[in-house]
């Protein structure tokens, strides 16, 4: 494909987004002809790849920018921001790396469907910005700015390099007790920091807590939650509206009434999640997760990891309480009951090393009637799920941990959860298990039975008597 300017797609989209000058694009186009007639190739045509190259060598576009171009992309900004990178997909939207046009500040730009949102819930976004404004705390990622570029809404925040929480896991398996310990604990000032000035997070989980290389934590999009949970008449809010992995009982229960006791309840579960490599009611769908919170208790932490010590277990108990009063009272008292565990000198994680995302990344968004937002972060909670329930096939029966104290509490609740039915006069139901923790020759005899017609079974058991001389 020829390279000159007004032929190219890749140079006319480079000139439109007014990221590269004509001067730029000449000086690519000399290095590009040199290095054809090095190999040999001076009659060759300057292919759009290899200018892109030459200008992502020269720092001029990111590669990020050179593949958006190419692809005849020229909107590259919104507002003041120039996009330099593609982060991530949200639950609400996508999260780009973004630098200001005149400050070169290096930001977080994260795009929000607020045009699907009511008048009430885009009210309480500007409340909550302008709360997010006045948190100055090194455990929660600072909002900078707001603001609006044609229909799309955004929000800028600082930066956070590394991964979140999730992610890290997801690549690296479960994180050392220590490393846990750091990561929560940090996790925690933030949150006691937001609690004091009276903000609930209400979305803890560990796609919420960022993690840098020196394996430090900030926790994001506190204040966000309340404008997510607005948008539950949006259509595609039934698919995004978060996970219900983290969800603390009392906001399954009355979630117009929640403290900040119901943070810490979600932290826990960020916790068993980080050291356990699972969520901790993997599986099932919606309805039946809330209900798992609710009754049962999950699985003790030991049979994912066998050396876990136990007062550490009780930690994770302690913050995972289905008794808002019984629980853990504040995420101060978290971060002192984690201190002693978290080793300053072990927490080097260099999640600088892991790439982001596998995927092609998407262009900042021009029409968002036409964004698909959501699904991915569906897929993204599903995926946690079905991995970590096929993961739990791995390990053996928890009979033996009846004694230990998280199988204890799921007995008293399961007791109070029948108490608090008077009419049904029954006992809980025993948890059967899932197909996926199924032995192997249990799953062939079920398959037999079913597969096989019963006069075959019948004949064949004949048959055999007979052989026998019966
Ligand atoms: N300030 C930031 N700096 C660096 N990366 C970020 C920042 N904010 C978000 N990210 C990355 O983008 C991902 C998506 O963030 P986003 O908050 O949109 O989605 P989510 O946390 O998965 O879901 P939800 O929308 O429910 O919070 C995060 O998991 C994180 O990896
Ligand atoms: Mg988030």
């Amino acid at each position: 494909m020829s390279a000159i300017p007004g032929e190219s797609v890749f140079c006319s989209a480079a000139l439109a987004s007014g990221l590269v000058t004509n001067e730029a694009i000449e000086y690519a186009e000399r290095v590009a002809r040199h290095r054809l007639s090095q190999a040999g190739q001076s009659g060759a045509e300057l292919s759009d790849r290899l200018l892109a190259e030459i200008l992502v060598e020269q720092e001029i576009l990111t590669q990020y920018q050179a593949e958006q171009l190419m692809e005849g992309r020229t909107k590259l900004t919104l507002g003041p921001y120039i996009v330099t990178d593609f982060i991530a997909q949200g639950g609400m939207g996508q999260v780009y790396k973004a630098v200001h046009r005149f400050m070169g500040r290096v930001c977080a730009v994260k795009v929000l469907p607020l045009e699907r949102a009511t008048q009430l819930a885009r009210d309480s976004f500007i409340r909550e910005t302008r709360m997010q404004a006045k948190l100055d705390c090194p455990y929660l990622v600072r909002a900078f700015d707001a603001g609006v570029d044609g229909k799309v809404h955004y929000l800028v925040t600082e930066y956070v390099p590394g991964m979140d929480l999730r992610r890290l896991v997801k690549l690296r398996g479960p994180l050392s007790v220590q490393q846990a310990a750091h990561i929560i604990r940090q996790a925690a000032l933030g949150l006691a920091y937001a609690h004091d000035k009276g903000l609930i997070h209400r979305d803890v989980k560990p796609g919420n807590i960022l993690v840098t290389p020196q394996g430090d934590a900030k926790v994001s999009d506190v204040g966000l939650a309340g404008f997510n949970q607005d948008l539950l008449n949006d259509p595609r809010a039934g698919k995004i509206v978060g996970t219900t992995d983290y969800i603390s009982p009392e906001q399954i229960r009355t979630p117009l009434e929640v403290k900040p006791v119901a943070d810490i309840y979600s932290l826990g579960c960020t916790l068993y999640y980080t050291v356990c490599g699972k969520v901790p009611f993997p599986g099932g769908d919606t309805p039946s997760k809330l209900k798992r919170h609710l009754e049962e208790t999950p699985w003790h932490p030991r049979r994912f990891v066998p050396d876990i010590p136990e007062d550490f277990v009780d930690i994770i108990a302690d913050m995972m309480d289905k008794t808002p009063e019984k629980r853990i009272g504040t995420a101060k008292e978290v971060a002192a009951r984690l201190e002693p565990w978290a080793d300053v000198h072990h927490h080097e994680l260099s999640t600088a090393k892991l790439s982001r995302s596998p995927c092609m990344a998407p262009p900042p968004p021009l029409d968002p009637d036409s964004e698909s937002a959501g699904s991915v972060g569906e897929e993204a909670a599903n995926q946690e799920s079905s991995a970590a329930s096929s993961h739990a096939a791995n390990f053996g029966s928890a009979s033996n941990l009846e004694n230990l104290k998280l199988n204890a509490a799921r007995e008293r609740d399961q007791n109070s959860h029948s108490l608090s039915n008077p009419g049904s006069g029954v006992k809980p139901v025993p948890v059967v298990a899932p197909m996926d923790q199924m032995s192997p020759w249990m799953v062939v005899a079920l398959t037999l039975a079913i597969a096989v017609p019963p006069t075959l079974v019948i004949g064949a058991i004949f048959g055999y008597l007979f052989s026998r001389g019966v």
